[in-house]
This record gives structure tokens, C-alpha cells and sequence, in this order.
């Protein structure tokens, strides 16, 4: 990737219609691979707890854990947008994350990702006033498993699917640049993808988004033990690293993935 990707020039990917890539990456090597590849976005998820560290959730993982590892991609990025996630309770109020988000950027990040809707409007305004653009995240939030109940997916009921289009609305106006969405129906993107003027990066929600992420791990085959519907194993179909990683960019491109097997209705 020769030029540095932006927010502006996502949203006029989404304009245009071209759908957007991103995969997670946690270190140098794997960060170069990809941005090479033509990866737009490179996410420092806190997937790393469960991927990389073995705990059987993103909770244990902490605001220094993802400075490590935004170091390590901001190495070897190769001019893919970098987005680091705001771990468990490291912005549970304004200031917190304010302070937290801080150190995400010094270590290289170029947007932060947080979970949430309406009761982040504070804490994203104030953010983006002070200069840190925000991806927000809907849908199944992973650090709320605990509330969820288990990891199911989200909007199959009329009122949920309504209430989340509300929480989308809000972030959105509240200066959110970017809305990732975990586990949702294809039926509930499209409405968001209709709905929001920024783009929508969907996991698990269905062709229907301006764009699609996935964790490396499943993509590369490497996760062991539950593997998710909506994960596509590039590795065991190409069986070569920058094949899989190039076939997943120009699936995405094309919208042959995700298929109907990977999606909720
Ligand atoms: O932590 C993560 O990797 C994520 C993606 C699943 C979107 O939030």
C-alpha cells in the first residue's frame, strides 16, 4: 500500500460503493503482510486476550497490553489505517478515557475503537474535540458477554434491531467516524448501512456492510477449539499466507464474502 489510508477516504469508499477490508494484527510482521496486501484497516483488537494470550474472554486484557501491541503494528504498518481498542473499563467515565485514548495514539494509533452507544455521547464528542478520531462498536460487544448472557447474536427482534439503529444514530452525531457491528442480522446492517453517512464494518453481519473484519487467527486457521459461523478459513482453502490474505481483500472487494453460511437472518 503505497499511500496512508484515512477516515476520509474510507467514507468516500463507502460513497463509491467499494466495500473495505480489515483484519486485526497485533504485531510488525503480520501488520506488514497485510497493509501490504492492501488491508485498508488494521485493528489492535482485544481479541489479543483471547488469540494471543488464552484467557476466555477480552476482559483480562489491559490499556498496556494494547500500547505493546500498537507499537509492534505501527512498525512494520505499511500504510494501512491503524484503530486500537479501548479495553474493558479503561473508559468508563469521560476523563478515563480521555487519558487512556491518549496513550493508544502516542503509541500509534490513528483512531480508538470503544463499545457502546448512547452513553458514550459525552466521551465521544469530548474525544474528537481533543483530536482522537473514534470508531464506535454495536451489536455484540464482547466485553459485555457477562450482561449478553453468552455470545449471541444481536437485532433479530424488531425493538433491539430499532434500538440499535437509535445507539448507531447517536454515536454517529456525536463525531463517531467509524461504526464497527459484532453479530447482527444482514437485515439490521443494511438498515445501518442506509441509515449512517459513515462507514459500517460488520463480523458477523452479513454482505450488507460497507465493509468486513475478521480476526487474523480465523482467517489464517490458526484458532483452535470454537471457530465462529461467520470466520472464513483463507489458509485451509489457498494454503499459502499472501494468498490468503490477498483472496480475503478481493472477496471483500467483490462481496463474495460473506456468504449466506457466514451471515444471520
Ligand atoms: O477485538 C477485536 O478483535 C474486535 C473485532 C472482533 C471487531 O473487536
Amino acid at each position: 500500500m503505497k499511500k496512508n489510508m484515512t477516515s476520509t477516504k474510507l467514507i468516500q469508499k463507502k460513497i463509491n460503493g467499494e466495500k473495505i477490508s480489515a483484519l486485526t494484527a497485533y504485531d510488525a510482521s503480520f501488520a506488514g503482510l497485510f497493509s501490504a496486501q492492501g488491508v485498508d484497516i488494521l485493528l489492535i483488537g482485544d481479541s489479543l486476550g483471547m488469540v494471543l494470550q488464552g484467557h476466555d474472554s477480552t476482559l483480562p486484557v489491559t490499556v498496556e497490553d494494547i500500547v505493546y501491541h500498537t507499537k509492534c503494528v505501527k512498525a512494520g504498518n505499511q500504510g494501512s489505517l491503524i484503530i486500537s481498542d479501548m479495553p474493558f473499563m479503561s473508559y468508563s467515565t469521560p476523563e478515563q478515557a480521555w487519558e487512556n485514548a491518549a496513550k493508544l495514539m502516542q503509541a500509534g494509533g490513528n483512531m480508538v475503537k470503544l463499545e457502546g452507544g448512547k452513553w458514550l455521547v459525552e466521551t465521544i464528542k469530548g474525544l474528537t474535540e481533543r483530536g482522537i478520531p473514534v470508531c464506535a462498536h454495536l451489536g455484540l460487544t464482547p466485553q459485555s458477554v457477562n450482561i449478553f448472557g453468552g455470545y449471541k447474536v444481536q437485532g433479530r427482534e424488531e425493538a433491539q434491531a430499532d434500538l440499535i439503529i437509535e445507539e448507531a444514530l447517536a454515536v454517529e452525531a456525536a463525531g463517531a467516524q467509524l461504526l464497527v457491528v459484532e453479530c447482527i442480522t444482514s437485515k439490521l446492517s443494511q438498515r445501518l448501512s442506509d441509515s449512517l453517512s459513515i462507514p459500517v464494518i460488520g463480523i458477523g453481519a452479513g454482505v450488507e456492510c460497507d465493509g468486513q473484519i475478521l480476526v487474523m487467527h480465523d482467517l489464517l486457521g490458526i484458532s483452535t477449539g470454537y471457530i465462529p459461523k461467520f470466520s472464513k478459513n483463507y489458509m485451509a482453502i489457498t494454503g499459502d499466507m499472501h494468498k490468503a490474505i490477498a483472496s480475503y481483500v478481493e472477496e471483500v472487494a467483490s462481496q463474495t464474502f460473506p456468504g449466506p453460511e457466514h451471515s444471520f437472518n
